[in-house]
């Protein structure tokens, strides 16, 4: 099929059902709290996970943004030219409201109430999706996720990263420090120190004690927003697809007013881009 919008209408009409149910036990739960993280093997079916990677595949090859601004590389400078290292689609349901009626998106809401302690339908939860390209794909250097959150808040919040394909230390798995969530949130600054390239990187990191997470496909990490972790490069032969969606409780207004510069920074660099219009 040569029209890009028919062949997604024909892929949106086989949606598989989400009947695929994923279980946290004591044991996970009990490492998330000690150590920030923990992972399961499965989140979805076969079903779902051959689905949503044609899914996948069709977003990114049409470059889409769900919102304006919504696809852009988190390696190098935005709108600078050449090919993408790791392109990032941001909030993809609100393009497509289906995903979040995917077993990836429901077990991943579900487990993240539990992990959270908090009711499931007062759960915020958005996704975005990370590629990184066979060969190419560049790492993502140490960081905390709440590091690129508005400091005005303060949040209970974590990710449900699910990978499409086996992320390994070859195709550029995640790492994390075990127990680093407990503290606070550590200084960071744009890569490169560069505010137009969007990744941020802590230099306060013990990198000495870093666990490295290799998961298989459909298989799914659940981390602290504050948990220090990295990804390596992709070196192997084909793309590591990974979706990840975040949850958290409604954020309340901090008492306290907290200085993160390098969002501010960012910010600016941000808004002084050109997105494409559609
Ligand atoms: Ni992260």
């Amino acid at each position: 099929m040569s029209d890009p919008a028919a062949a997604l209408d024909e892929l949106l009409a086989r949606q598989p059902p989400a009947d695929f149910t994923a279980e946290l036990d004591d044991a996970h739960v009990a490492e998330f709290r000690d150590r920030g993280f923990t992972s399961i093997p499965r989140l979805t079916s076969d079903a779902e996970l051959a689905w949503l990677g044609e899914l996948y595949d069709w977003l990114f090859a049409e470059r889409v943004q769900p919102v304006r601004g919504g696809y852009f590389d988190l390696s190098r400078a935005y709108e600078s030219e050449g090919p993408d290292l790791q392109p990032q689609i941001l909030s993809p349901e609100s393009r497509f409201p289906t995903l979040r009626r995917t077993a990836v998106f429901r077990n991943g809401r579900r487990l993240a109430a539990r992990l959270l302690g908090a009711e499931e339908p007062g759960l915020r939860g958005w996704g975005h999706m990370i590629r990184k390209p066979a060969g190419i794909g560049a790492p993502l250097p140490w960081h905390q996720d709440e590091a690129y959150w508005d400091p005005v808040f303060e949040y209970e919040a974590l990710g449900v990263w699910m990978t499409l394909d086996p992320a390994t230390r070859e195709s550029g798995c995640m790492s994390f420090i075990p127990g680093s969530h407990r503290g606070e949130v550590r200084k960071h600054r744009h890569v490169g120190d560069d505010p137009a390239v969007h990744a941020l990187i802590t230099d306060d990191v013990e990198a000495a004690l870093a666990v490295p997470v290799p998961v298989q496909a459909g298989g799914a990490i659940f981390h602290h927003c504050r948990v220090l972790h990295s990804s390596g490069a992709n070196t192997s032969p084909r793309a590591r697809r990974a979706w990840a969606n975040e949850f958290q409780r409604p954020p309340r207004t901090r008492s306290e007013r907290i200085e993160r510069p390098w969002i501010d920074e960012g910010k600016r660099a941000w808004e002084a881009r050109r997105p494409r219009e559609t």
